[in-house]
């Protein structure tokens, strides 16, 4: 089946016809050009493992990657561009984006009618190369070959040529084909988590996301980088390390969303990789249930879902940490991955709100001490707090959320004057004393017992 006119068929059969037009459209206007067109990346990992599967399903596709090879014909790295500017005459409704220094085009259809969400990259074939470790990529013309070769596993590593001659060509240099097959993750050489550390998580993402292994010597690169401090580095004062740390949060991100993020952290915690992010961060019992109680609170409760899922399991996991200081605080380091200052914020005063809280829960009995306590307390802060107390604290702060915050007082303000209060400085004593009443009970749920209290404790 790996026959060129098997692999053209198999994409054809595979893609959504509008995409395939499109494919054909670009293929095309290269073709004109002198130029080589070759579709790469999880694309071609995605339409291989559909050709592989004995169902006829649909490869869905909402990131698309094209590589222009023309070198030697003259193509020049503005070629993407060229390319990605037809199309967007073509199809209609697309957005044109152009990466400056790497002179990527990346055209972008947002709930279009037609694409839906598609996000298609152009780039012309070139390597890039590192000019120290953890640096970001910069950019050379060259050939496919290469282009390839810069990439990270060898399921990604495979191209499918759009372009006649020999249309339908699969350029597999690195064995990623039989690596789809046995379920490997495997890196092209031994410096790559060196050179890219984000490569540990995308590792972990792709293993666990298609049921794949980390093949064993891949493993022992992941290792060795992370043994000689790989991470350390990224983090120091080099100039460059924003963007680096920027592509971790997105890759931690991309895991914290998914389904499998459970077998993720596993994954990352027996290759000691959560040290990337922290040199004390390990999976432990007690950080495995926090998250799993964070986990079911989120899904559960609907007003926390304005909660970002993800970053409330970071939050967790930072929230984990020593306090620390210096560049291994919690703040700092969530600081380090840019995340938003609200996060940092949290964590930062988490020890001190820990122990305020903790403090006034112990005291508070009744329902109404519980509320007086915690009322104004940010959910985000007293979910972090909440998930570091013993049972019987914990509870009291489920019930606040989940009960105690939300109870109306039996009467208000309205009530009051209706009884011939007159409003004053005295009313929000009163109308306090009647919400704690109506929170402990004290009433039995009967407005009328409410009424003779207020008339029996502010005689008119
Ligand atoms: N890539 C890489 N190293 C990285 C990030 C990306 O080599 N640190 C390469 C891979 O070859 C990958 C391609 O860039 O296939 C596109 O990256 P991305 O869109 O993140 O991954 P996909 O393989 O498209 O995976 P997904 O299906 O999850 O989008």
């Amino acid at each position: 089946w790996m026959r060129e006119a098997d692999v053209w068929d198999g994409l054809r059969s595979h893609l959504n016809p509008k995409l395939w037009q499109l494919l054909e459209t670009a293929a095309q206007a290269a073709q004109e050009r002198g130029w080589q067109l070759y579709l790469v990346g999880g694309a071609v990992r995605d339409v291989l493992r559909g050709m592989q599967s004995p169902q006829e399903t649909e490869v869905v596709l909402t990131d698309i990657d094209l590589v222009v090879d023309g070198f030697h014909q003259s193509a020049t790295v503005g070629a993407g561009v060229e390319l990605a500017t037809v199309l967007q005459e073509r199809f209609a409704g697309a957005r044109l984006d152009v990466h400056g220094a790497f002179q990527t085009a990346a055209l972008l259809w947002h709930n279009d009618p037609v694409f839906d969400s598609l996000w298609l990259d152009i780039a012309t074939a070139r390597t890039e190369f590192y000019p120290y470790p953890a640096a970001n990529p910069e950019v050379e013309a060259s050939s496919i070959r290469q282009d390839l070769y810069r990439r990270d596993f060898t399921i990604n590593a495979l191209a499918i040529r759009l372009t006649t001659p020999r249309q339908g060509k699969l350029l597999d240099f690195f064995g990623g084909v039989l690596d789809l097959q046995r379920g490997w993750v495997r890196v092209l050489h031994a410096n790559s988590f060196i050179e890219d550390p984000t490569r540990i998580f995308r590792a972990v993402r792709f293993a666990v996301r298609f049921g794949f292994e980390i093949e064993p010597e891949t493993e022992r690169f992941i290792r060795h980088a992370i043994a000689s401090g790989v991470y350390e580095r990224s983090r120091s004062l080099n100039p460059r390390t924003p963007a680096l740390q920027a592509r971790l949060k997105s890759e931690l991100k991309y895991l914290l969303q998914a389904s499998y993020w459970p077998r993720a952290l596993r994954e990352l915690d027996r290759l000691g990789a959560l040290q990337c992010l922290h040199p004390q961060l390990r999976l432990t019992r007690e950080l495995w249930r926090r998250l799993q109680l964070m986990d079911r609170g989120l899904r559960r409760f609907e007003n926390w879902h304005h909660l970002s899922h993800w970053r409330m399991l970071l939050e967790v996991l930072l929230s984990q940490v020593e306090m620390g200081d210096g560049e291994f605080s919690r703040a700092a380091v969530a600081q380090q991955l840019q995340l938003p200052e609200e996060t940092v914020q949290r964590l930062a005063t988490l020890g001190e709100r820990c122990e305020r809280l903790q403090g006034g829960l112990k005291l508070a009995r009744r329902p109404s001490e519980v509320v007086q306590v915690l009322e104004g307390e940010e959910l985000a802060g007293l979910l972090l707090v909440a998930l570091g107390m013993g049972r019987s604290l914990r509870r009291k702060v489920w019930q606040y959320l989940t009960e105690w915050a939300h109870v109306k007082p039996l009467l208000n303000g309205e009530d009051l004057k209706q009884l011939g209060y007159k409003p004053g400085p005295q009313f929000k004593e009163m109308l306090a004393d009647i919400q704690a009443g109506t929170l402990d009970g004290d009433f039995g749920g009967s407005r009328e017992a409410a009424i003779a209290f207020v008339c029996d404790r502010y005689p008119l």
